[in-house]
């Protein structure tokens, strides 16, 4: 469900039609409609109400400060991987005890800053993180409240850059030696275990990997129990995917419905971390058609976005749909999308069949939502593209469109040049 819809074949995002906003701050642009992203967080809270739980949006998929306050204002926490995440969550006004903190590579100066802040856990990858934390918190004079995010080795399905639950991938701890590991984090003096994590993909279109991770889990938490180690909080990560084109699935109530169907009348508090599920499809991608040619071998379409814009068509060959802004009658081409990058791999599709466009018409690139402006780069030397959000009839510019002057902001010529 989105709020991207024709009239009189104008695209409107809600109330407001996709052309006046163009028109108005130039392309390309980022587009987000707040109905969209209120709707699809209140329909995840909701499938999990009937137990203790608490939602961290996962910040990297989108951590705009005003999508961000959005989803504080409805109760949201935050899921971070950095110190730059958790700087974004707390200017949002997330609640530090609603942030879980996860990452493999965690550096001194971030673990300080997230023990100063009085985040709710972090999430620990490595055995010498705990050592580190555990240091840390003894020279804050604090205690630092743990998990243990163990790689429960289940094949998530998706694609190799965004699989994340299996014994090669580099995080977590193996669950063959998560039980030794918890034993060694309860004899440090200052650090609290106080949950478990597992984060098995991202993109997952089924229900069973999900189901098999926590099965693993809850065997692990059993033999915890055994040795007197008791979990107060469950997280579960992200992962559930969208319908990016023919893709089904699950709704969050049939995830939730298998998860809570596998915990059984678990004790703790469940943590959930949905990044792409929520924002995906509550934005869109605006660009301009430059150029169209026509080599021996193809139609090429020269748009204004880049893969510095949207970098997954080119990095994971991800598949966007690609809508006209204002659709009139005209016949079908197969055509590569492209962008004005200096790179082959500069593509937003390849062999689409998408109307003929002609330059200065304007497209949509859909599902943008997440990991679109996060994964975003200044490559080329191309300023960053502003990001909008809609509500009803108004549109905010919510980041404005960076200049030649911020390209340069923080680098100075050495006086010996
Ligand atoms: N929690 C952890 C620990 C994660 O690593 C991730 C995503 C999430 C939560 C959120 O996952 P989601 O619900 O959004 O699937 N750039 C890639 C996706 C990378 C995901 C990395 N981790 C893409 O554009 O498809």
């Amino acid at each position: 469900m989105h709020h991207f819809a024709y009239r009189d074949n104008h695209m409107f995002c809600e109330d407001v039609p996709v052309l006046e906003i163009a028109e108005s701050v130039g392309t390309p642009f980022y587009l987000y409609s707040h109905a969209t992203l209120r709707h699809h967080f209140l329909t995840f809270e909701k499938a999990f109400e009937r137990v203790p739980h608490l939602i961290c949006f996962s910040a990297k998929s989108n951590s705009n400060l005003a999508v961000l306050r959005l989803f504080a204002s409805l109760g949201s926490g935050l899921d971070i991987v950095s110190g730059g995440e958790l700087f974004r969550g707390l200017q949002a006004g997330i609640p530090p005890n609603r942030i879980v903190y996860s990452g493999v590579g965690k550096r001194e100066d971030e673990i300080v800053y997230a023990l100063q802040s009085g985040i709710l856990m972090f999430n620990i990858e490595s055995f010498q993180e705990l050592e580190l934390i555990n240091r840390c918190s003894a020279r804050l004079k604090k205690e630092a409240p743990i998990s243990l995010r163990v790689n429960p080795d289940v094949d998530s399905k998706t694609h190799p850059y965004i699989s994340t639950g299996l014994k090669e991938n580099k995080f977590g701890l193996d669950m063959e030696s998560a039980a030794e590991a918890y034993k060694s984090a309860t004899a440090f003096s200052h650090v609290k275990v106080i949950g478990i994590s597992c984060h098995i993909g991202s993109q997952v279109t089924e229900v069973a990997p999900f189901v098999d991770a926590l099965h693993r889990i809850k065997a692990l938490i059993a033999t915890l129990e055994t040795l007197g180690i008791s979990i107060s909080y469950l997280d579960l990560g992200g992962g559930l995917g969208i319908t990016y084109d023919r893709e089904s699935p699950p709704h969050p109530n049939e995830y939730s419905r298998a998860i809570l169907g596998a915990i059984g009348d678990s004790p703790f508090t469940l943590i959930l971390e949905p990044g792409r599920v929520i924002v995906g499809n509550a934005g869109i991608l605006v660009t301009r058609v430059l150029y169209t040619k026509r080599s021996e071998a193809k139609d090429f379409v020269i748009v204004d976005a880049a893969m510095n814009d949207l970098v997954r068509p080119s990095l994971y060959n991800a598949y966007h749909a690609i809508e006209r802004v204002v659709k009139d009658e005209k016949e079908t081409i197969k055509a590569d999308v492209v962008g004005p990058i200096c790179e082959s791999a500069d593509f937003l599709a390849r062999d689409r069949h998408i109307p003929r466009v002609e330059a200065g018409d304007l497209l949509a690139i859909m599902s943008a939502g997440a990991y679109g402006f996060t994964m975003s780069s200044n490559y080329n030397s191309r300023p960053r593209v502003p990001e909008v959000m809609v509500k009803q009839d108004q549109f905010y510019v919510v980041r404005a469109r960076e200049s030649y002057e911020d390209l340069i902001k923080g680098e100075s010529i050495p006086p010996f040049l």
